[in-house]
């Protein structure tokens, strides 16, 4: 519960002037999927994509937060929701400057993306779910995660020892196992450039 405190929104420039200035409209796009499913690869491939056509765009990563504003964080459910939470707010932030904001994090569960869509808002909150099978993702097996998790050397992995839901409702969902990154880059954009085009 925030007590005394009074937030201030309406004596700071509208979002709405940012979004002119930039000449696109805010949104989150936001990556779920377990570890190596091709979040971060996707992420920045479509950053760049976005770039290339003049949009103004900002990418959150999930490593990269963890290493900074997040770095007190485990991955027990309640700093999964923490970590998710924080990282929603500083997404409002960025989309009330006009930043098209690309979030990839696992987010695991219905719970934790609610979450998340509940604090950047139903409108501005477009959902891409990435869906290799496990076993592709653990073959990857990009940071060697999985095989550590296997040994028993990181506990509550996703998808070994730890839980992950598929969303119901996601705007997009890609099999990167057989979709590949031109592919996929470019069916996100066909999903999200009415979105973000003023
Ligand atoms: S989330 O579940 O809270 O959304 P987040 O995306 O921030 O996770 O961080 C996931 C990254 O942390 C993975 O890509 C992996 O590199 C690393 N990691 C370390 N331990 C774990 C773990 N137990 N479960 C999942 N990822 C882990």
């Amino acid at each position: 519960m925030v007590k005394n405190i009074y937030p201030v929104f309406d004596r700071i420039y509208d979002r709405k002037v940012k979004e002119e200035i930039l000449r696109q409209s805010a949104k989150v796009i936001w990556f779920t999927g377990l570890s190596g499913s091709g979040k971060t690869t996707l992420a920045s491939n479509l950053e760049k994509e976005l770039f290339f056509r003049r949009f103004f765009c900002q990418v959150l990563d999930g490593d990269n937060i963890r290493s900074g504003i997040n770095n007190n964080l485990g991955f027990t459910e309640v700093d999964r929701l923490e970590n998710i939470r924080r990282i929603s707010e500083v997404s409002k932030l960025l989309i009330n400057t006009g930043m098209i904001t690309i979030c990839s994090f696992i987010s695991p569960t219905e719970e934790i993306r609610q979450l998340a869509r509940s604090i950047i808002g139903e409108k501005d909150f477009i959902e891409i779910f990435l869906n290799p099978p496990l076993e592709v993702c653990e073959k990857r097996d990009t940071k060697g995660l999985y095989k550590k998790a296997r040994a028993g050397e990181i506990k509550d992995f996703t998808g070994i020892s730890s839980p992950f839901e598929a969303p119901a409702h996601p705007d997009l969902e890609i099999d990167t196992s057989v979709t590949s990154i031109r592919d996929s880059v470019e069916l996100i954009f066909n999903v999200i450039i009415d979105r973000i085009t003023l």
